[in-house]
């Protein structure tokens, strides 16, 4: 791209240059040499004016429009005026876009140093709310366990003695409803973990076909109440380096959610892995309502549940998604979800062979 400096000295460098070759030609071919002579000398003067002003045009016009696109440019790269620039100019115009770039120039500069402010004090509110409700998740948590252990004690009937079956079906209930609680609690203290960066993971080596094994072992009454199909499909002899009680979780979320989507009698879900260069890919398929493609990257945002009267009539906080996203990326893969409205849907993750460093700390806590 041309500079105006280079175009102002390229026409009027080719101007001088006709103006002075006509004076010559003139002065060749006149027949009169004294009239000649005095349009060469003209023409000499007129080109070397013209030089002459375009240097001044240059000094006065080219220069300042430069500094000032060289300020603008400094500014749209680091959104920070280098001091008052004074430009020097007789031009008018000139003169005032440079004033006036100035003057927006200092009010970004403030506006921006305001919003940095306001998004730095955001962020320390927003580390001590989340600190805050961790705290009181954790305070809600001490009760429950003496209320889950004077329920158990209850519904054995041998400190307290018997119930009758009035009594029963309420401490069962309260059973229940503790034992959701508990879930919901844990599911909250993970979440803000995740969010502060807190949630440590271990590294051991698995077997994969152990873990799957470990896996439908759990959840086969699960299934087998509802009558529905658990089977698994895997490649042999896979194993990682990773955190397996985590693993487990983000499993027990997908096939909680598979089970409770699918229809009794003809539901189906199939758990797997395979094996996929430096990662493992693992699956949880199931033949349930589907999932519409526009709700596909909302699900796994935290308390997103899809509004339907399928979902409506599900307990469950929308957390488990969230959870599984979290655990997944702090393990170094990536999980993601293909699904067919009313024919099926699929879960994946992928999780790296061997750990990354970064993300994986070896701790004994959890
Ligand atoms: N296998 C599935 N089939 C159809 N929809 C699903 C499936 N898994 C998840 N969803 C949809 O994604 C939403 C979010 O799932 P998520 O597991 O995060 O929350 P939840 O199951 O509603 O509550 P929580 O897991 O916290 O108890 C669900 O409410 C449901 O609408
Ligand atoms: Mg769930």
């Amino acid at each position: 791209m041309l500079s105006i400096k280079h175009t102002l000295f390229l026409v009027s460098g080719v101007s001088s240059f006709i103006i002075f070759y006509m004076g010559l030609v003139n002065f060749v071919t006149s027949v009169d040499e004294s009239t000649g002579l005095i349009l060469l000398i003209f023409s000499i003067f007129v080109a070397v004016g013209t030089l002459l002003g375009t240097v001044y045009i240059s000094k006065s016009i080219t220069k300042p429009i430069e500094k000032l696109a060289q300020s603008m440019t400094e500014f749209s790269k680091t959104n920070k005026m280098s001091g008052k620039n004074q430009i020097k100019t007789n031009v008018k115009e000139i003169f005032e876009l440079n004033e006036n770039f100035q003057t927006m120039g200092e009010k970004v500069e403030k506006t921006i140093g305001v919003q940095n402010e306001y998004v730095a004090k955001l962020k320390v509110m927003d580390r001590k709310k989340v600190e805050f409700s961790s705290m009181v998740s954790h305070e809600l948590k001490t009760p429950l366990v003496p209320i889950l252990g004077y329920v158990q004690m209850l519904q054995k009937e041998d400190l307290f003695g018997k119930l009758n079956e009035q009594q029963r079906q309420a401490v069962n209930e309260i059973h229940s409803s503790t034992i959701k609680l508990e879930t919901l609690v844990g599911d909250i203290l993970t979440t803000q973990k995740l969010d502060l960066g807190k949630l440590v993971f271990n590294e051991e080596y698995i077997n994969v076909s152990e873990l799957l094994h470990e896996i439908i072992m759990d959840f086969n009454p699960m299934a087998d109440e509802k009558g529905i199909s658990l089977s698994m499909n895997f490649d042999e002899s896979l194993h990682i380096f990773s955190d397996k009680g985590r693993i487990n979780q983000v499993f027990s979320n997908l096939i909680k959610n598979s089970i409770e989507f699918v229809s009794p009698n003809t539901g189906n879900v199939i758990i797997g892995a395979k094996d996929d260069v430096d990662c493992v890919e693992f699956f949880v398929e199931d033949n349930g309502p589907g999932i519409a493609i526009e709700n596909q990257q909302e699900i796994f945002k935290k308390f997103y549940q899809i509004d339907t009267s399928t979902s409506r009539k599900r307990s469950g906080s929308g957390l488990g998604l969230a959870i599984c996203k979290g655990i997944i990326d702090g393990l170094g893969g990536k999980i993601w979800v293909r699904s067919e409205k009313n024919v099926q849907t699929t879960f994946f993750f992928k999780i790296p062979k061997k750990p990354i460093k970064l993300l994986v700390k070896k701790s004994s806590k959890k």
